[in-house]
């Protein structure tokens, strides 16, 4: 929430690795707004064998971009939720031109607008690096990695105990294609966001600590 009291959207963008889950996680607990990362929800699908889920995982399974306007729809209704009254940090969505306008388009509606667009930038090595040692917690969603921050305990998550797993888009294929698809799809969104005044550049290549003490004073800057 803004200090108008008006909710507030930030909308976490990078490459597939960038840290975006793990700041996400990092930035609900100092801001009190829900993370929403539209990976996840399609995680959540495919766990309850939905149709959304089932489709979803034709895309996910090649590092493909699942179609903007399932997509969409699927993130709308998520906003709709009551944890989101005070805003939302966005993790993996926009991903494409046409998913910024129609958010805008969504949020217009409601007298609201995107406040901040965080751009966390990584290099494309250290990026393989840290998708290919990353952990997720099943039950809370914690992100860890093998060295660059790893559990007490191999396979537990530190927060609620919940089992560790390593996702299967993880696979060093997989990834190259991911990544060849962000810097095709994804990164035109950077222009969009420039265009508009929104976007802010973050050094992703530092610790996890200090890239969040980045996000969080540009952040702080325009809620004030
Ligand atoms: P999604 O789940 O969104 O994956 P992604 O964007 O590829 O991003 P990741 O979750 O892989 O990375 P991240 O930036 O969150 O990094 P993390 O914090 O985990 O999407 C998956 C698929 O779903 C897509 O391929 C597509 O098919 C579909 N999809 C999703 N959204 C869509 C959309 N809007 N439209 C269409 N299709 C969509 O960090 C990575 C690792 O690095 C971790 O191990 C972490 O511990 C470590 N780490 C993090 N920060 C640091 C640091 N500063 N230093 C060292 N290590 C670090």
């Amino acid at each position: 929430m803004t200090t108008t009291g008006k909710p507030l959207y930030i909308v976490l963008v990078g490459a597939p690795g960038a840290g975006k889950g793990t700041q996400a996680h990092l930035l609900t607990q100092d801001l009190g707004i829900a993370p929403v990362a539209s990976g996840d929800l399609f995680r959540e699908h495919l766990s309850k064998q939905t149709e959304l889920g089932l489709l979803a995982k034709q895309y996910m399974d090649r590092g493909e971009l699942v179609p903007d306007d399932v997509t969409i729809r699927m993130v709308m209704d998520r906003l709709e939720r009551p944890d989101c009254e005070k805003g939302a940090i966005l993790d993996g969505f926009p991903r494409t031109v046409a998913q910024a306008e129609a958010l805008d388009k969504e949020l217009a509606a409601k007298g609201q607008k995107v406040a901040l667009v965080p751009y966390i930038k990584v290099g494309e090595p250290a990026l393989v690096a840290r998708l290919s040692g990353r952990w997720i917690c099943r039950q809370c969603g914690a992100v860890y990695h093998t060295l660059f921050n790893p559990p007490k305990q191999p396979g537990v998550c530190d927060i609620c105990g919940g089992e560790l797993y390593q996702r299967p888009d993880d696979k060093e294929e997989t990834v190259r294609h991911r990544l060849q698809v962000y810097f095709e799809q994804t990164l035109p969104l950077i222009d969009y966001y420039r265009e508009r005044g929104l976007l802010v550049e973050i050094n992703g290549e530092q610790a996890i600590e200090d890239v969040h003490r980045d996000l969080l004073a540009a952040i702080q800057k325009v809620m004030s």
